[in-house]
């Protein structure tokens, strides 16, 4: 089982969004009993709250799944996980400090595998009016999360003895 951790700030708005979108594509993909993805936000200020209204509705209007609890980041991930993918260079940045020394988690940002990226960021929409910027960010992590299982599919036929996905591989 390869295991992924999708990590933004707040945990309400990108990366629920990110799991459930991913989530959709592996089942999709019929590889949900090798894949299992979570997410989490690296401060605690939403610690058990639901997503934040306009993620929910967004994900509603895709037609994507979605349930969430939000919660913060902890030492334990790096453990459990094999892959941290964080939605900008401040969540990273965040991460790279958290994470400790014997850490098994590779951690990058979520758009490492995009090829049309017109930014390497999945921007924060918390702040901003409406549902526009929230369908923005639905699209990006759609083309995102896609070209990411596509690496995954690919690490792990090119490594099809070994029974996990390689998810070192490939890393642009
Ligand atoms: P997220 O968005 O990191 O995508 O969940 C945010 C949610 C809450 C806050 C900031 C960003 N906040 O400051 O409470």
């Amino acid at each position: 089982m390869t295991k992924i951790l999708f990590v933004c700030l707040g945990n309400i708005c990108r990366s629920p969004l990110a799991k459930a979108v991913f989530i959709q594509k592996v089942k999709r993909a019929g590889l949900e009993d090798k894949i299992f993805a979570d997410s989490a936000g690296t401060s605690g200020f939403h610690e058990g709250d639901m997503a934040d209204p306009r993620t929910i509705q967004i994900a509603k209007i895709n037609n994507t799944p979605f349930e969430h609890t939000a919660r913060q980041v902890s030492v334990d991930d790096f453990h459990k996980f094999d892959l941290i993918l964080a939605m900008d260079e401040s969540n990273l940045a965040n991460l790279l400090r958290l994470r400790p020394e014997n850490s098994g988690a590779q951690v990058h940002l979520m758009r490492s595998w995009d090829d049309n990226k017109t930014g390497i960021e999945v921007p924060d929409p918390y702040y901003s009016t409406g549902l526009v910027e929230f369908q923005r960010v639905y699209d990006i992590l759609n083309h995102s999360c896609g070209k990411f299982l596509e690496h995954l599919k690919e690490a792990a036929a090119e490594n099809a003895t070994d029974s996990q996905f390689n998810v070192e591989e490939k890393i642009k």
